[in-house]
C-alpha cells in the first residue's frame, strides 16, 4: 500500500513508519516539522523511511498539493500539549479540528480508509477505580481535549463514504519522544530532572493516575487498523493503553529505576494546572473483542526503556519545565490544589 502519514516525522509517526516500511509499504509523510517538536528537522526528515512533504494539515493547499495515488491515510498530526492548549486556543482549534476535517475530506474524496489519532482526553477526568470505555461520553476539561472531541465529530460526516477508525491513546511514551519540548509530558520532565540529579517535581500528592503505553504498542495497533479497515457507516473507536493505572509516585520510582541514580528526592509542589485531570486508564475490552493486538509492554518497562534510551540524547535543561509552569501561572492558569474548583 502507499500510505500517507500526517505528522509522520514525529515521535509516533517515525515508529509507525519503521514498522510499516518493514512490511513493504510505501510511505509519504505530510509534516510541518514544527520547531517546538523538531530541534533538528533535517535529521527527522532523514530518519523517515519515505518522502517527507513539508506542509500544514490545516492548510487546504497542502492537501491539494499531494500527488499520486494513496491507499490509506493515518492522521497523527496534532498539537498535543494539554497545558499549552489553555492559552493557545486558536492554534489548537485550527490544527486539531480543521486539520482532522481536511484529513477526513481527503480520504473521502479518494475513497480510502482513514485511521485518525484522537486522545483519551475526550473523556475528561477519569475515575480512580473505573477505566474509560469507548462508549463513555465526551467531557473534556482542557482545550486540547475539546479540540480532539470536536475532531472526532468532524469525522462523522465521512463515515458513510470511507472506513474511519479513531484511536484514543492514553499517555504514549518511548524512545524518540521530544526531550526539549516542555509541553511533551511529565516523563520528559522527570528525565531532565534526573539527569541534573535534582528532585522530581510532583504536582500535588502524586496519587494522580495515568496509563503509560509504549509507542511501539500504539504503532502495532495502528498497523492492525490499516490491515482491518472499519466497516462503513459508523466510526470505529478504539482505546489504546495498558489497561493498568500508574500513580505519579510510581512513575517517579520507575524513572529513577531506569536511571543510574537511586537517591533522587521527590519534591511535591502544591499546584494544579488548569486542564489537568486526576485519573486516566483505558478499558481494553473492545480492543480484545475485535481481535486487535493487546499491549506487549508494561508501563514500568516502557518507562525504563524511555529513560535508558534517552539518557545520553540531547535535551533541554529541567529549567525549561519550570519556565513552562511559570508561563501558565502568568496566564492565571495555575492554582493551589485545595483552592481549585471541583467538578
Ligand atoms: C498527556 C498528553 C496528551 C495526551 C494525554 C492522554 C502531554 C503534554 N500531553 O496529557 O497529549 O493526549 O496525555 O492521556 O503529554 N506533572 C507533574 N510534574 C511535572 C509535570 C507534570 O507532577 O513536572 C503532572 C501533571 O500535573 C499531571 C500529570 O503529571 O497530573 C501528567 O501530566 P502531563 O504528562 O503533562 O500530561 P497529560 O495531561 O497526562
Amino acid at each position: 500500500m502507499r500510505i500517507l502519514i500526517t505528522g509522520g516525522a514525529g515521535f509516533i509517526g517515525q515508529h509507525l513508519a519503521r514498522l510499516l516500511s518493514a512490511d513493504g509499504h510505501e510511505l509519504v509523510a505530510l509534516d510541518n516539522l514544527q520547531p517546538q517538536v523538531h530541534l533538528d528537522p533535517d535529521s527527522a526528515r532523514a530518519a523517515f523511511p519515505g518522502e517527507v512533504i513539508v506542509g500544514d494539515v490545516a492548510d487546504v493547499d497542502a492537501w491539494a498539493g499531494l500527488e499520486g495515488q494513496f491507499d490509506a491515510v493515518v492522521h497523527l498530526a496534532a498539537e498535543t500539549g494539554t497545558g499549552q492548549s489553555m492559552y493557545e486556543q486558536d492554534r489548537y482549534h485550527r490544527v486539531n479540528v480543521d486539520g482532522t476535517r481536511l484529513a477526513g475530506a481527503f480520504a473521502a474524496e479518494r475513497r480510502i480508509p482513514l485511521v485518525s489519532i484522537s486522545s483519551r482526553a475526550v473523556y475528561g477526568d477519569g475515575e480512580p477505580d473505573r477505566p474509560s470505555f469507548e462508549t463513555d461520553g465526551h467531557h473534556p476539561v482542557s482545550v486540547y481535549g475539546e479540540t480532539k472531541s470536536m475532531a472526532e465529530r468532524e469525522l462523522e460526516a465521512f463515515t458513510s463514504e470511507v472506513p474511519i477508525t479513531t484511536i484514543r491513546p492514553q499517555n504514549v511514551i518511548g524512545p524518540g519522544q521530544a526531550l526539549h519540548n516542555p509541553y511533551t509530558g511529565v516523563l520528559a520532565a522527570f528525565l531532565a530532572m534526573l539527569r541534573e540529579e535534582r528532585p522530581l517535581t510532583v504536582y500535588g500528592d502524586g496519587s494522580q493516575t495515568r496509563d503509560f503505553v509504549h509507542v511501539s504498542d500504539l504503532a502495532a495497533l495502528i498497523a492492525w487498523c490499516l490491515e482491518h479497515p472499519a466497516e462503513l457507516g459508523s466510526q470505529r473507536v478504539l482505546n489504546c493503553g495498558t489497561g493498568v493505572r500508574t500513580t505519579l509516585l510510581e512513575l517517579a520510582s520507575y524513572a529513577i529505576e531506569g536511571s543510574p541514580h537511586d537517591d533522587i528526592a521527590i519534591e511535591h509542589l502544591d499546584v494544579h494546572r488548569a486542564g489537568d485531570i486526576d485519573h486516566a486508564c483505558a478499558s481494553l475490552d473492545r480492543v480484545r473483542t475485535v481481535g486487535a493486538p493487546l499491549p506487549e509492554w508494561t508501563s514500568r518497562d516502557a518507562v525504563v526503556d524511555f529513560i535508558r534510551w534517552s539518557w545520553d540524547k540531547p535535551g533541554a535543561a529541567s529549567q525549561t519545565w519550570d519556565d513552562a509552569l511559570d508561563e501558565m501561572s502568568e496566564h492565571g492558569l495555575t492554582q493551589t490544589r485545595d483552592t481549585r474548583p471541583r467538578a
